[in-house]
């Protein structure tokens, strides 16, 4: 799927930082394909994609500093429109002739907007507005020929515009959900400026997906591995609507899903959907092949090795088969060099596979970030409990037990884990936490039940807020809600007879306890 026969396209290029996938998915939500371009990229390459406009993000440098990235001034000559917010705007002044000046009146924050003048950026917009700005450098000078249409109190320049050449830019970041207005002015933008179509919507979405599946994938059969969560049940319905018997998912059941997983799956697609599944029952396996196993890294690695031989067994039903479908999302291929390399824990997509399997590769995910993937979920029919499950590990419950993995523990943590999912689900938090669930540490606490000793698990829960899960915070769940997650485990769940509650950050913490 590409953005150019359907949709118009805007690039939005990025200056470091996490500010222009904010910027690309605000301009999605207007219904306009966005790709993010990094900063370095030939303007030929970036006019290649033939883009409608050209936005430039925020950046965390200031443009005075060596070495402060920049773009080709010849960006401004290209007839495309463009536009810089923040650092992107600094730039614009200072590669066109103005000035900008560390004038020690820098801006945090809410800050009110006077706009001064008529412009296709504001529109009709009030001229006095809250606007969210951070910056330490300002613009002190327009170029020549760019007229100032908006200052704040300490800011003579907070917007500037040269509309002849179609350049425009903000010191504010109308991207922010604390920019009330911004969204507006970004579609003024992108509708007005750029002439825009608002076409990228879900059902076109849906519909170029499925004819570019098509055109792809002719009458060849393809394969599908099924993990449980939504980028994968998304993309094997996506390629079902648009080829159907064609495809085959194979769902390994590694016996380590979270309770009622394996159902779902059997439900939704070979019973709701009629597709051709494949359900390898391989709990056994998994077990063995962990049996004795306490080392965390040891665990993922036979796990993935495991997954692979059975899958490898399943793959040899389907020697006709000619691509395989991947899950692959946006942000996992954005051209960006801003992509932090450090590896904590070797990740193991279960789902991924060696390299010698001699397929080519469906991926029509590849240009969606995560919330339109969900979109397309929900319209194509699937259930509430996949397109909004939270995210699992490749290797699930294994790395939330700690120590050895039996099938005595993994019941334990199952039926657990299922009691914070319902409870958390029940409060209504399900949807705004990044992850709720279970953990069983390898000890025995001490407690009384009745008149007995007990002698038994404890169950930590882990709740975590993220955007992305590079960072995360400790979710502070309401106290009513810990009560009865505490209490309904214990009662419910043999062999626990105590819950904590983990109160750690990532960092230092991971999300997951191994
Ligand atoms: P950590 O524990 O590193 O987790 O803070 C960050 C995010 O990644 C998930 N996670 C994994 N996902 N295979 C995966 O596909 C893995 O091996 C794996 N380990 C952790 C974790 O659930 C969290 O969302």
């Amino acid at each position: 799927m590409t953005g150019e026969a359907q949709f118009d396209t805007v690039l939005v290029v990025d200056f470091g930082a996490q500010y222009a996938q904010l910027i690309a998915r605000r301009v999605r939500e207007a219904h306009v394909f966005s790709e993010i371009v990094p900063h370095d990229m030939p303007i030929s390459e970036m006019l290649a994609r033939r883009p409608a406009g050209i936005i430039l993000s925020g950046g965390p440098a200031s443009v005075h500093v060596a070495g402060a990235p920049s773009i080709d001034a010849a960006v401004y000559d290209t007839g495309v429109p463009v536009l810089g917010i923040c650092y992107g705007a600094q730039l614009v002044a200072l590669q066109l002739g103005g000035e900008v000046a560390r004038t020690g009146k820098g801006e945090y924050g809410r800050t009110a907007l006077d706009v001064m003048g008529p412009s296709r950026l504001f529109g009709d917009l009030p001229t006095e507005q809250d606007v969210w700005m951070s910056h330490f450098d300002s613009i002190v000078r327009a170029p020549e020929g760019f007229s100032v249409t908006a200052r704040t109190g300490e800011v003579p320049v907070a917007a500037l515009e040269d509309p002849e050449r179609a350049v425009y830019a903000v010191q504010f970041h109308p991207e922010v959900a604390h920019t009330p207005r911004g969204q507006e002015m970004l579609k003024h933008f992108l509708y007005d400026v750029c002439g825009c179509r608002p076409a990228w919507t879900m059902a076109s979405i849906i519909e170029q997906s499925v004819e570019a599946i098509r055109a792809q994938v002719g009458d060849e059969q393809v394969i599908c591995g099924l993990s449980g969560g939504v980028d994968s049940a998304v993309a094997a319905a996506l390629v079902h609507k648009a080829v159907g018997d064609q495809l085959t998912c194979v769902f390994v059941d590694t016996g380590l899903m979270r309770a009622g997983e394996a159902e779902q799956v059997e439900e939704t697609f070979r019973r709701q959907f009629n597709v051709h599944l494949v359900h390898v029952k391989a709990a056994d396996r998994f077990l063995e092949a962990l049996n004795d196993i306490q080392d965390p890294e040891r665990k993922r690695k036979i796990i993935g090795e495991t997954f692979i031989r059975v899958f490898e067994e399943v793959a040899t039903d389907f020697q006709d088969a000619r691509f395989l479908v991947q899950g692959t999302l946006y942000p996992d291929i954005i051209e960006s060099g801003t992509k932090d390399a450090a590896k904590i824990k070797s990740h193991h997509n279960v789902g991924g596979l060696p390299d010698d399997m001699q397929f080519d590769l469906v991926e029509p995910l590849r240009n969606l970030f995560k919330d339109e993937v969900r979109a397309v979920g929900e319209q194509l029919g699937l259930p509430e409990e996949i397109v909004w499950r939270q995210p699992f590990p490749g290797p699930g419950l294994a790395v939330r037990i700690v120590g050895t993995v039996t099938a005595e523990r993994l019941e334990v943590l199952r039926a657990a884990d299922a009691i914070v999912t319902e409870e958390i689900k029940r409060a209504g938090l399900y949807r705004e936490l990044w992850q709720s669930f279970a953990v069983l540490p390898a000890v025995y606490t001490v407690g009384v039940m009745g008149d007995e000793r007990t002698y038994a698990y404890p169950v930590v829960v882990r709740a975590v807020t993220s955007d992305d899960a590079m960072t995360a915070d400790w979710a502070r769940l309401p106290y009513e809600v810990l009560e009865r997650l505490s209490s309904r485990i214990i009662n419910e769940v043999p062999g626990v007879n105590r819950v904590a509650f983990d109160i750690t950050s990532k960092p230092p913490g991971t999300i997951e306890w191994e």
